[in-house]
């Protein structure tokens, strides 16, 4: 079929045909650019004068909140704040959201801050027109009707949730997702400036977390050309500006590399999905309360590792897009190229690359396999490489040994320098 030439992904699933689709899901509109966040009224007014602005305190003690308000305050626009969304929000934090919004009669709702505010922002707007409880609408399309215009301001670049159409939230100890093509924004401002504030720690876990979106939409079984092209030019800004950045919080132009890449690897995951190691970070959360972006970082090169055997052309791209040369080199080999390429990176900014060095205890593992394979086994579904119990548990005791083959290789005394 003629057609195949054009096909980038060659697992089994899904043919060209199959992942035709209707549309690529994106903000209607992206603002961007240092100081962007100045035409935030402008593009409030076209929406309504009543703004709910959703956020939490520590995005508003870090000064951030007031640089939106003073423009809304200038140029005459309502607006009341509500800063009490918590990090990553759990089932009653989001029904106080949807109180505040169905009570206050507003016209448009402004998230601002990390993902969990721009979730909750997701979730004011849209519980503000659909009635019954948040835990309803839990899974694929469930809300019955379109919510309020959002505008979303990202002032960490990683979660992509700027991008997306899916609102993240516990209920327990269990991550639970609402998508909807109603929680797409109508504005996603995307302002260096926003970030510049951010603590290395913070820096390197949601880079992480955006360079994880980026790799995770390539292999993914819903990959399309459209969706890796979004996700390698991510890459190839995450691997410019994230070292900087880490080390230089002021520095703008790492700073700005690193919003546009969350936002764009924030669009390929929409339009293709997140795998394994998004589950291997929800497991790490639910049991240990691991930030989202250190547990998505963690797994990421065994991720890679695990899906090399389906996938070694998509990591041939990953490590093209880390600026490596992988010309005239075998696919497997440019592959494990990738895998040190992360390992290199994640290193320079002081992440972990076991669990060992998290302080799991090694005994966790079997629990955390039970916990991945009784409740997120909706993200296996799209890795490329086919995931049973023994393969979790088998990724999970390498995380927590530390036991990387493309390392193991690298370091060899045995393997040719040339
Ligand atoms: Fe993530």
């Amino acid at each position: 079929m003629e057609y195949n030439a054009f096909v980038s992904v060659k697992k089994e699933a899904p043919s060209y045909f199959e992942s035709i689709r209707e549309y690529v899901s994106m903000p209607k509109k992206l603002v961007f650019g240092p100081d962007s966040v100045k035409q935030v009224s402008k593009e409030t007014k076209r929406f309504g004068n009543r703004t709910l602005v959703v956020t939490d305190e520590g995005v508003k003690k870090a000064g951030l909140v007031s640089k939106v308000l003073e423009v809304l305050l200038a140029d005459g626009v309502e607006f009341y704040v509500f800063d009490g969304v918590k990090m990553e929000p759990d089932i009653e934090n989001a029904r106080v959201v949807a109180k505040v919004s169905r009570e206050g009669g507003y016209d448009v709702v402004i998230g601002v801050g990390g993902g969990s505010c721009l979730d909750m922002a997701k979730v004011a707007a849209v519980m503000a027109t659909n009635e019954g409880d948040v835990e309803e609408y839990f899974g694929d399309e469930l809300l019955k009707q379109p919510g309020l215009p959002l505008i979303l301001i990202p002032t960490t670049s990683g979660s992509g949730s700027e991008a997306t159409k899916g609102s993240v939230i516990s209920v327990g100890n269990l991550k639970k997702v609402i998508f909807s093509r109603w929680m797409i924004a109508e504005v996603a401002i995307v302002d260096p400036m926003m970030t510049l504030t951010m603590p290395p720690r913070l820096t390197a876990i949601t880079g992480i977390d955006a360079l994880t979106h980026a790799v995770e939409s390539i292999l993914s079984k819903r990959s399309n050309l459209i969706s890796s092209m979004f996700a390698r030019e991510s890459i190839r800004l995450i691997s410019e500006g994230l070292e900087v950045a880490y080390k230089n919080g002021r520095d703008v132009n790492a700073r700005y590399r690193m919003a546009i890449a969350a936002t764009l690897a924030g669009v390929s995951f929409a339009n293709s999905s997140v795998i394994l190691g998004h589950g291997i970070s929800y497991a790490l959360s639910t049991l240990f309360h691991i930030p989202h972006g250190l547990g998505c970082g963690v797994a990421l090169p065994y991720v890679m590792e695990y899906n090399m055997q389906e996938c070694a052309e998509e990591l041939k791209d990953v490590a093209a897009s880390f600026g490596l040369n992988v010309g005239g080199l075998e696919a497997t080999e440019a592959a494990k190229m990738a895998v040190r390429a992360v390992v290199d990176l994640m290193r320079k900014i002081g992440f972990p690359i076991s669990l060992r060095e998290m302080g799991i205890p090694k005994d966790a593992v079997l629990e955390l396999t039970n916990i991945l394979m009784s409740n997120y086994q909706r993200l296996l579904l799209n890795n490329p490489r086919e995931v049973s119990y023994d393969d979790v548990r088998t990724i999970f005791a390498r995380m927590w040994e530390g036991e990387l083959e493309s390392l193991r290789e690298a370091n060899s005394p045995n393997r040719s320098t040339a």
